[in-house]
């Protein structure tokens, strides 16, 4: 395998120095980035380090190689989400949605198994990236919407086969946390339109976690993941509040924030987003981090500088979830990057990730270990 090489001397001397405070600068051409990990300077603060996953990054040995190194905990990127995870003939003759894990799912929930990784799954309901046929009538989107009735019966069905289905192929006990609803709420606060919203109702949140409570194993944490958590942190606790059963007991025992980030955004802002999330009760994980360079607006080309502002960003970002994670300001278990390689990002465009295309580690990498050093 071809072993990732260091991206930047001076990188590693402030590495050295940092978790080595004594020791003499290390050169570049010896050391290689296989010598720290990710995982391990997370495993000081009892969390774990994940990345998403794909059936490319399985089946390429620089990336795979990568991947064992410096994480324990994926999350796959799409293979079961919900436009995957059906089979439509056999729920046309069945009369309720019939969940049939495709080979890449299978293929890297075998590959976790087998290299020891712990799993996030994601996602069940979700506006986005779900076949519009499971909502109408004889799953024909030609027909119109069911009740709410026949879509409740749906989602029982649906959420109840996800975890039998995970139990009888004897991967259950590899998820620690799922992603039972992803994308609720929208930044001002209020529901997100979505055709599980039409057909059930503004409940079809309580209900996706009422089943997911009812099937999921105990040892499964149940999220609700969302993204630009530090602008509509309110809305997202006045909403996960109402997650409760008849005794007021939560349903749901985590809230997610994707994390997809960029380096002029304000970390203040973000600190108090998580201590009001974490104000809930619930646990957090920040579940598909990625910090692009710039703003929104303006995407920054990689160079030197933007490249140092990220370091810079991801060590403060990361300092900053430690403190708070050690002195139990958040109760957080798993941090999941949305990959490590630029090239194979969804933002690839903004260079937002550890290491760059040719798999060398970037700047931010060093950000993130120096980030997590004790
Ligand atoms: C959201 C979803 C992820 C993924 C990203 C884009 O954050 O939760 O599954 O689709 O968008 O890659």
């Amino acid at each position: 395998m071809k072993k990732a090489k260091l991206f930047l001397t001076a990188a590693l001397t402030s590495l050295a120095m940092a978790v080595f405070p004594m020791a003499a600068p290390v050169a570049a051409e010896e050391t290689e980035v296989t010598e720290i990990s990710i995982k391990d300077a997370f495993a000081e603060h009892g969390i774990k380090a994940g990345t998403c996953l794909s059936p490319y990054m399985i089946s390429n040995a620089d990336l795979s190689g990568i991947i064992t190194e410096q994480f324990n905990s994926v999350t796959m990127e799409n293979a079961m989400k919900p436009d995957y995870i059906f089979d439509k003939n056999a729920s046309i003759t069945a009369g309720y949605p019939v969940v049939e894990f495709n080979s890449d799912a299978l293929a890297m929930m075998n590959w976790a198994k087998e290299k020891g990784f712990s799993l996030r799954g994601h996602t069940l309901v979700w506006y986005s990236q779900t076949p519009d046929w499971i909502f109408h009538e004889e799953f024909n989107s030609a027909k119109p919407l069911v009740t709410a009735d026949v879509m409740l019966d749906r989602m029982d069905h649906y959420i109840s086969q996800i975890f039998s289905t995970l139990e009888e192929k004897g991967y259950a006990d590899l998820f620690y946390a799922y992603d039972i609803v992803n994308e609720g709420v929208n930044d001002d606060g209020t529901l997100r339109d979505c055709l599980w919203r039409q057909t059930i109702g503004d409940d079809y949140i309580w209900y996706a976690f009422y089943f997911a409570d009812k099937y999921a194993p105990e040892t499964i944490d149940l999220y609700y993941n969302d993204y630009n958590e530090q602008f509509k942190y309110n809305g997202l606790v006045k909403m996960v509040e109402t997650l409760v059963d008849e005794e007021g007991n939560y349903l749901i025992d985590g809230i997610g924030l994707q994390g997809h980030l960029y380096t002029k955004d304000d970390l203040n802002t973000y600190f108090r987003a998580m201590e009001t999330l974490s104000a809930t009760g619930l646990k957090l994980q920040v579940t598909e981090l990625d910090v692009s360079l710039g703003t929104w607006q303006n995407v920054l080309a990689a160079d030197e500088e933007t490249l140092a502002a990220q370091k810079d960003f991801y060590h403060d970002l990361v300092r900053g979830i430690m403190e708070r994670i050690d002195s139990g300001k958040i109760n957080m278990d798993a941090l999941t990057f949305w990959g490590f390689a630029d090239h194979l990002s969804w933002r690839g465009d903004r260079s937002p990730l550890l290491f760059d295309k040719s798999l060398n580690a970037k700047p931010a990498f060093y950000g993130v270990i120096e980030g997590a050093a004790k």
